[in-house]
């Protein structure tokens, strides 16, 4: 008999290259889930290097962040041969298909994007390009690419995820189904957002205090010693409390996630015992899951032809998918007079 292979449902995302090292929130926000996701999803995961352009890098540090992030998806578990790793800016289609959506989205509705208001707000009128507004466009144009029906994200994009949704909605009444497929967003909650250690009420974030986050390449003494300075809230005892105590309640968040272990749990056994102790050993889980990633991510770099050939082929097959899609949808603007061949 035959075994014939079953379609399983796409699952897309994508991380910027702007930092030399992802952090934590990336991880368990993210990327985690990205590598669970593996088992019941055919996934394609982007470094996203165009999305990068819109804070204007260094070309040669940029060159190098594209690299690293690529490491980082295979040192935490991306597996190439079963999910396509790629990098965005080598398949041509996702500039193609922005434009197409930039003519159906709203300048209005691209101007409520609230992580554009904050961007803009902090730069000023004069720093503000037009790609850091197009920028959600941009991400949906990824997403739609590659009919993905699954998102998985942190909060922070939740509201990214539901204009892709909006646009691809608008695409099938505009244009009849089966123009676009409208992807759903997976939002982890326990892990959907990871706080600043120093600022426990705001994301951690690349741009935030340096001390507040905890990079997945950190030296283990640095790791431990953020996370022993980390803010925590007045009174000692260890309790789940995230309005009034949203300094532990980061740390128990941390500690469950990497251990899988149930917040309660975690709770009861501290009890009697003091912050210092939760972080103690905090400092302890996060350094032993980290240092093999370390050094997993040091081994690819170690091989660039190796992850050139990784990288290589995952444009290849993102190319044949993107391809495909992007010439469905551009048939229904009415654009392609002719069936060319190629
Ligand atoms: P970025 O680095 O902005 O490209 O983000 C990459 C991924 O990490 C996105 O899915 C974000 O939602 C997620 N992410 C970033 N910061 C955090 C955080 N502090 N907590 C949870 N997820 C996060
Ligand atoms: N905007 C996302 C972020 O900053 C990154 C991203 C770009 C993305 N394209 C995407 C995430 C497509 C999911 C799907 O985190």
């Amino acid at each position: 008999m035959f075994s014939v292979p079953i379609a399983r449902p796409r699952a897309f995302s994508g991380i910027q290259p702007t930092a030399d090292s992802l952090h934590l929130g990336n991880y368990l926000g993210a990327l985690k889930q990205w590598v669970e996701l593996q088992d019941s999803y055919d996934c394609i995961y982007s470094v996203v290097d165009l999305h990068a352009l819109t804070v204007g890098p260094d070309p040669e540090s940029l060159r190098q962040r594209v690299r690293a992030t690529a490491a980082q998806f295979l040192a935490a578990g991306v597996d190439p041969e079963r999910s396509i790793l790629f990098v965005q800016s080598e398949v041509p289609q996702h500039t193609q298909l922005t434009w197409l959506l930039n003519c159906v989205t709203g300048f209005g509705e691209a101007g409520r994007m609230t992580q554009f208001k904050d961007k803009a707000a902090k730069l000023g009128d004069q720093a503000v390009t037009v790609g850091l507004f197009d920028y959600p466009v941009l991400m949906a144009a990824d997403i739609l690419l590659y009919d993905a029906e699954l998102v998985p994200v942190g909060e922070d994009q939740r509201q990214h995820l539901e204009l892709s949704r909006t646009l691809a909605a608008r695409l099938n009444s505009r244009f009849g189904e089966g123009a676009a497929v409208v992807p759903e967003a997976l939002i982890v909650k326990a892990t959907a957002k990871i706080y600043d250690l120093q600022e426990p009420t705001a994301k951690m974030s690349k741009t935030g205090h340096p001390s507040g986050i905890i990079e997945l390449l950190d030296d283990p003494k640095v790791i431990a010693k953020r996370i022993k300075s980390a803010v925590t809230d007045s009174g000692a005892e260890v309790t789940w409390d995230p309005a009034a105590k949203p300094g532990v309640a980061n740390l128990l968040s941390i500690y469950s996630a990497l251990t899988g272990q149930p917040i309660e749990q975690i709770v009861d056994d501290y009890q009697g015992k003091l912050y210092g102790h939760l972080k103690s050993d905090l400092a302890e889980v996060v350094i032993a899951a980290l240092s093999p990633f370390r050094e997993r991510t040091a081994l690819y770099l170690a091989d660039p032809g190796q992850l050139d050939r990784i990288l290589s082929t995952g444009a290849e097959r993102a190319e044949d998918i993107a391809d495909r899609v992007y010439r469905r949808i551009a048939t229904r603007f009415g654009l392609g007079q002719a069936e060319r061949s190629r």
